[in-house]
């Protein structure tokens, strides 16, 4: 680990489903790869669990889970300096989540937006997972008694229940602060990036229009094409955000800008001020094809060797299996289950 005396421990996670958008990439990803230069522990997980969750086609899954992988790389992530690794091969988290699930309440889980979001209006036939799936996040930050999460605005709930799993489960077993309250790392101009045809929409892997987002291994005339249909309103860019209000799809473009160019977004529309989205859009898709392009020929150049990212999570997992365990074992302790005398 990088400085094992530094009380900040990082860890984020992100699902192996679909390509990697814009969205993903500025509200999670390009973030990781700051904190990573950092001095705190960095721990980036791909959660082929949570993607378990709803049904996948198992040869997709682990195709795009290499994807992932890939992507991750080429956006700047560096094995050497964090672990990366899958879920899956860390029995660890799963191992937690089922003492979590008897901490969490069903009211707890109840309340959850993303659950009722995804489940839409069967939630009896949502998978008993889906509704479980809080508590795995909760488990996979609390494995390596991470203290700050740095996630897209959509996580906020999640990490607040984590906080509340952790609360309990020092309560309940009398154990003072054994497990950390985590803090969210919600920060930036681009925590909730929205849909291009829809400024009201969460930008998403999942949509079912490839027009509404940008995908990291999006060529430069599709992205070109998909900024240039971007929806907009027929106004002028203002001087101020304030002017921005009740106008969601003007401010989405100038945040993605604010975010791309590492810049505020008052400073961005001092410089577009009083413009036309006609001169605008060039500038951004500009921007984003300079930033986006050298990553999707990367992630290209990567999968051309898939055993060598097999290595990768095969390292990082056996890396953060080290933090993981030892920290199971005690909570095994804590709640009173009999380990074997080598376990212990
Ligand atoms: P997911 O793709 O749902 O696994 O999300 C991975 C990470 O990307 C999480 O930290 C999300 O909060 C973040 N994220 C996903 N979509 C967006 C978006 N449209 N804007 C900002 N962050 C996002
Ligand atoms: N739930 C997160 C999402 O859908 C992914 C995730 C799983 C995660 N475990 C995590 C994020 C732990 C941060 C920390 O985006």
């Amino acid at each position: 680990m990088k400085n094992s005396s530094n009380e900040k421990r990082i860890f984020s996670g992100i699902q192996p489903t679909g390509n990697l958008t814009i969205g993903n990439y500025l509200g999670a990803v390009k973030r990781w790869v700051k904190l990573q230069a950092e001095k705190s522990d960095t721990i980036y997980c791909i959660v082929d669990l949570h993607a378990a969750t709803t049904w996948q086609d198992p040869r997709e899954l682990r195709e795009t889970t290499r994807e992932l992988v890939a992507s991750l790389l080429a956006c700047g992530l560096n094995p050497k300096e964090s672990i990366l690794f899958n879920q899956s091969q860390v029995s660890a988290h799963s191992e937690l989540a089922w003492i979590f699930n008897c901490v969490a309440r069903i009211g707890w889980l109840n309340r959850m937006t993303q659950f009722k979001d995804k489940a839409g209006k069967d939630k009896e036939k949502a998978s008993v997972g889906l509704f479980a799936y809080p508590t795995l996040m909760a488990a996979d930050i609390l494995a390596y008694k991470a203290t700050h999460v740095p996630v897209g605005e959509d996580q906020k709930q999640h990490l607040e229940l984590t906080r509340d799993i952790a609360s309990k489960f020092n309560l309940d077993y009398k154990v003072g602060d054994f497990f950390p309250l985590p803090e969210p790392l919600i920060e930036g101009a681009a925590t909730r990036v929205m849909s291009l045809r829809d400024g009201q929409k969460k930008m998403s892997k999942s949509d079912a229009s490839d027009f509404s987002r940008i995908n990291l291994n999006d060529s430069s005339d599709l992205i070109n094409q998909k900024i240039k249909k971007a929806k907009t309103d027929p106004y002028p860019l203002p001087d101020s955000l304030d002017e921005l209000q009740g106008r969601p799809e003007a401010l989405n473009l100038i945040n993605i800008y604010a975010a791309l160019s590492d810049r505020a977004p008052e400073t961005v529309l001092e410089e577009f001020s009083g413009r036309e989205f006609s001169y605008f859009k060039p500038k951004l898709a500009e921007l984003t094809v300079d930033q986006i392009c050298p990553i999707s020929d990367k992630m290209k150049a990567l999968l051309k060797d898939p055993n060598y990212i097999d290595c990768i999570l095969h390292e990082g997992s056996t890396t953060a299996a080290q933090i993981a365990n030892p920290i199971i074992h005690e909570v095994y302790e804590i709640v009173g289950l009999i380990r074997k005398r080598s376990q212990l």
